[in-house]
Order: structure tokens, then sequence, then C-alpha cells
């Protein structure tokens, strides 16, 4: 099937992601892109797949262990093309009558998801700097509630917004008591500068620059939030909360995930 969408001249990061985890439905620009970043840092690929795995487990284990029955994934990106499953297959292996709506920016994720995943539950346009876009979307109302408690994942998305500790705090006041937010992030800690730099500086070409934050900056992400212990704050490819899961370590690059969960009280 052939999806057509508007014409970029200028990569996406969407689909670099897709050309990294070993899809179909990324443009030459893209792959051009994708393979410059792959010379800075080699591990790009396996840690992109390891990021996208850790979304579905740590959605999984939030669903099954807090018997949570609504997911909303943010940033839901191209996954009908992957070889492992993403987070609605993953969690609906383990809750198999969970809502789970996707959500993303790019119009060229939203052509691919109408064209290949006509029986998934919904991926709307969502922008996650604006919440509003998410919670009140037309197409959500009678599907979400607001009272109950939700997974929201936001994974590989936060290193492309400019004010996440915003969009957290407000996710915060927003959610149920007992919701969960699994966040993943690409870090500058533990990596060499110069790849950093070489990182940054190809994702500049594109039309989303990235930022790397230390592991610090994203940890603080969940002020407000209890961080599921342990894991913590962990890289995602060791990410699991009774420790089973232990591939890796990359250093060519980084990405650490947590999952954190809103008390009883709310942030005034
Ligand atoms: C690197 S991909 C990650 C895909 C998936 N979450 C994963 O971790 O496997 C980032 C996705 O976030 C989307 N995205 C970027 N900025 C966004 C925003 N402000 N709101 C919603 N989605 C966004 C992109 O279009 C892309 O599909």
């Amino acid at each position: 099937m052939t999806v057509t969408g508007p014409a970029y001249t200028k990569p996406s990061h969407a689909l670099m992601y897709n050309y990294y985890l070993g899809g179909k439905s990324w443009s030459g620009v893209d792959a051009q892109a994708a393979i410059e970043v792959v010379r800075s840092s080699p591990d790009v690929p396996a840690v992109a797949r390891e990021n996208f795995r850790f979304a579905g487990r740590a959605a999984a284990w939030a669903v099954k262990h807090h018997g949570i029955r609504q997911v909303l994934d943010i940033g839901v990106g191209i996954v009908h093309d992957i070889p492992d499953d993403g987070v609605e297959r993953c969690v609906r292996a383990v809750a198999p009558q969970a809502m789970v709506l996707g959500y993303d920016i790019d119009p060229v994720v939203l052509a691919h998801a109408r064209a290949w995943r006509p029986g998934y539950g919904g991926v709307l346009r969502g922008d996650i700097r604006d919440l509003d876009s998410i919670f009140n979307h037309r197409d959500a109302a009678d599907l979400i509630d607001p009272t109950a408690p939700t997974v929201v994942v936001a994974a590989a998305v936060f290193h492309f917004v400019s004010k996440p500790a915003a969009v957290m705090a407000e996710l915060r006041e927003r959610l149920a008591p007992g919701s969960v937010v699994i966040v993943s992030h690409a870090t500058s800690t533990g990596t060499e500068q110069s790849r950093v730099d070489g990182m940054t500086e190809s994702y500049d070409e594109t039309r989303s620059p990235i930022r790397f934050r230390s592991e610090a900056e994203i940890r603080a992400l969940a002020d407000g939030w209890d961080i599921v212990t342990p894991p913590g704050l962990a890289p995602v490819e060791s990410w699991s909360v009774d420790g089973t899961y232990q591939r890796g370590p990359y250093e060519t690059v980084r990405v650490v995930g947590m999952a954190a969960r809103a008390g009883a009280e709310r942030v005034a």
C-alpha cells in the first residue's frame, strides 16, 4: 500500500526512527539523515529498538500491576511495520479490553495510522505541548474516563519538546490519582560530548531539533510524582521492575526511562 502524505524536503524524526527500528515507511531523505546519525553513534538502532520495547514493557507492567484500563500513547510513531510488539499489543496481551489511544503531531504518522491500522482504538492528532488537544479531542471524549487512572506513555518524545517539566506538571494536575506516566528520554549523561554534539547537529537539519538532557534533568521531570523504584530512572535496555530484563549496555547513545505514579494528593 502506498501512503501519501505531505511532501517534505527535510527529514522527519518519526521516519528516521522508523528506519532505525527496521520499518519500511521512510523516504530517501529520512534514511540519509538516519545513516548520518548512526555514523556518529553506531548504537542508535539498537537503543531505538530497546526504547520501543521499553515503552511496551513498561506500559504493560503499569496496566497489569495497577489494574489500569486506559492508555494514552502520546507520540506513538509508526508501528505497523516494526518487527517488535508496540505499546498497544503489549498492553492487550495483559489486558485485552483496555482502551489504547495513540496521539501524534506528525501528519505522515497519522496518514500511516489511517492506512494501516483502521482497527486500532485510534490514532488521533495531538500535541503533547497542548494537553487540551489530547484530553479534549472530540474523538476521545467517549472513550476515556478522566476520573479513572490512566497510563500515559511519553516515550522518546520529550527530547523534542522545549519545556517538558511544564507538561509533566500539567499531567500531574489533570490525571486521576493512581495514574502512571511512562517516560523515556535521550540523555547526555554517560556519552562522550562529541557524540552528543554530532547527533544534535544532525537533528538540527531535520524538522525537529533534538535536545539531550542530563539524567538529573530527566529525573527532575518527575518532581511531584513517585518514580517507581526499583528500577528508578534506568537505561531503557535494562528497565524492569523485577530486574529480569537486561541488555546492553550502550554508550555511543543513551536513552533512559522511568515509570512515575501520581499519588493520592494532587499537586496544587
Ligand atoms: C522517536 S518517535 C517515538 C515513537 C514511540 N513513542 C516510541 O518510543 O517507540 C517520536 C514521536 O513523537 C512524535 N512527536 C514529536 N513531537 C510531538 C509532540 N509535540 N506531540 C505529539 N507527538 C510528538 C513524533 O511525530 C514521533 O512520532
